[in-house]
C-alpha cells in the first residue's frame, strides 16, 4: 500500500459535482485517520468540458487521468446535448475515458439495505438479505463494436455486437475470483438462444469455470434474468454479463436497494481504475441539494478497497452509511410518506452525517488500538 494516492476527480455534469464533493470528504477523513495522503486533481469531462473546451474529454483531462492512481467520476450528460450525435455527446467523453484507462470489469454491487426495505416496490421479504455483485464487461459489445453508423438518407443504422474469446476470458476470471471471496456462485447472463456472440460468451465462460471448481456456474438468458432478479434476488451472488445487458440489469437491480442513488461502481483490470456511481447526472435536481450522495460515497469506499488496499477503511465508510440510514436520515429520493422517524436531509447534510459517524468509527478503532 502506498501512502500517497493521486486521484483525478472528474465531477462532470448535473449532480456530479455535488455528490463527488461528499465522496472527497470521506476520503479526506480516511486520510486523516491512517496517514495516507490523497492528492486530488480536478479536471473537466462531459458537458462541462464541451462548454469550456469544445470536447467531452479534453487531452489534459485524459493525461491527468492516465497519470493517477485512480479516477473518481461524478456523472456526465445534460438535456442540452440530447440532439448531438453519439460521438459529440458528453457520454462520449466517459466512453473514451473508459477505453483509455483500459478497465474491462465494471463491478456494480446491489445490496438491500435493511433500513431501506420499505423503499423498494418489492416486498421486504423478497429483498431481505439480497447482495448481488454485477460484473459488467465494459469495453466490448455494442458500445464499442464497429462498424457503427446511421445513414439518414437510406434510413439504416447499424451497431455491432462483437466479442473476442480473450475479452470474455479476462472478465470471466474477474467474476470467478470475486465469487471465491463471496458465496461461490456465478450467474452468467447472455442471449445464447439467439445470438452467436452469446454462444461464444457461454462456451468461453463454461470453459473458464473449470479453473474454479469451488464456484458454481449457472447460465441465464437475459430476459429470464431480468425477471428472476425481481422475483428471487437472493438467489444471485455474482452476475457476469456483457456490456449492454450489464448496463440494463444493473439499473434494474437498483429496485432492490430502493434507489439508483445508492449504487456505486468500480472499473478494474486496466491501467488505472475508474470509480463512478451508477446514477446519472439528474439535471432536473442539479443544484437543488436534493441529490443522494450515498452512491458516490460508497464509490469512494470501493476506491479504497480496489485502488488503495484499504479494506478496513472501505468497510468503515460502508458501516457509516448503514448507520446513517438506520438513524432515519433520507435524501429526497429515499424519503417515503408515512415512514416514522425519517428525517429528510440535503446532499450536504447527508454527507455531514456520514462524516460524523465515520469519525466515530475511526475514534473507536483508534481507542481500541491504543489499548
Ligand atoms: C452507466 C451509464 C453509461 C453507460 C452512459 C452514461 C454512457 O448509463 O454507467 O451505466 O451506458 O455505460
Ligand atoms: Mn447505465
Amino acid at each position: 500500500m502506498s501512502s500517497e494516492i493521486k486521484i483525478t476527480l472528474v465531477p462532470g455534469d448535473g449532480i456530479g459535482p455535488e455528490v463527488t464533493h461528499e465522496a472527497v470528504v470521506m476520503l479526506e477523513a480516511v486520510g486523516q485517520w491512517n496517514g495516507v495522503k490523497f492528492h486530488f486533481v480536478e479536471m473537466p469531462i462531459g458537458g462541462a468540458a464541451i462548454r469550456q473546451q469544445g470536447s467531452p474529454l479534453p487531452p489534459a483531462t485524459l493525461e491527468a487521468a492516465l497519470d493517477s492512481d485512480a479516477v473518481l467520476l461524478g456523472a456526465v450528460g445534460g438535456n442540452e446535448f440530447n440532439l448531438l450525435p453519439p460521438d459529440k455527446r458528453p457520454e462520449a467523453g466517459l466512453l473514451q475515458l473508459r477505453q483509455a484507462l483500459g478497465g474491462f470489469a465494471n463491478l456494480r454491487p446491489s445490496v438491500a439495505y435493511a433500513p431501506l426495505s420499505n423503499n423498494s416496490p418489492l416486498r421486504p421479504e423478497v429483498t431481505e438479505g439480497a447482495d448481488i455483485l454485477f460484473v459488467r464487461e465494459l469495453l466490448g459489445g455494442l458500445y464499442f463494436g464497429t462498424p457503427r453508423s446511421w445513414d439518414r438518407e437510406s434510413g439504416v443504422a447499424l451497431n455491432t455486437m462483437l466479442y473476442t474469446r480473450e475479452e470474455v476470458v479476462r472478465v470471466a476470471r474477474v467474476a470467478f475470483e470475486l465469487a471465491q471471496k463471496r458465496r461461490h456462485k456465478v450467474t452468467s447472463v447472455d442471449k445464447a438462444n439467439v445470438l452467436e456472440v452469446s454462444q461464444l460468451w457461454r462456451a468461453t465462460v463454461t470453459e473458464i469455470a473449470a479453473e474454479y471448481p469451488d464456484v458454481t456456474l449457472e447460465h441465464q438468458y437475459v430476459d429470464a434474468c431480468a425477471m428472476h432478479l425481481m422475483n428471487t434476488p437472493r438467489n444471485f451472488d455474482v452476475v457476469l454479463t456483457e456490456n449492454l445487458f450489464g448496463d440494463i440489469l444493473s439499473d434494474e437491480a437498483a429496485v432492490i436497494t430502493g434507489s439508483l442513488g445508492m449504487l456505486p461502481s468500480a472499473t478494474i483490470g486496466g491501467k488505472v481504475n475508474l470509480y463512478e456511481p451508477v446514477h446519472g447526472s439528474a439535471p432536473d435536481i442539479a443544484g437543488t441539494g436534493k441529490a443522494n450522495p450515498l452512491g458516490a460515497i460508497l464509490t469512494a469506499a470501493m476506491l479504497l478497497r480496489h485502488s488503495a488496499g484499504l479494506e478496513q477503511e472501505a468497510q468503515a465508510i460502508e458501516t457509516a452509511v448503514q448507520r446513517v440510514l438506520a438513524a432515519g436520515y433520507r435524501t429526497a429520493d429515499l424519503a417515503r410518506t408515512n415512514q416514522p422517524n425519517q428525517q429528510i436531509v440535503s446532499t450536504r447534510e447527508m454527507g455531514k452525517h456520514v462524516f460524523e459517524v465515520l469519525n466515530e468509527i475511526i475514534d473507536c478503532s483508534q481507542a481500541m488500538h491504543a489499548v
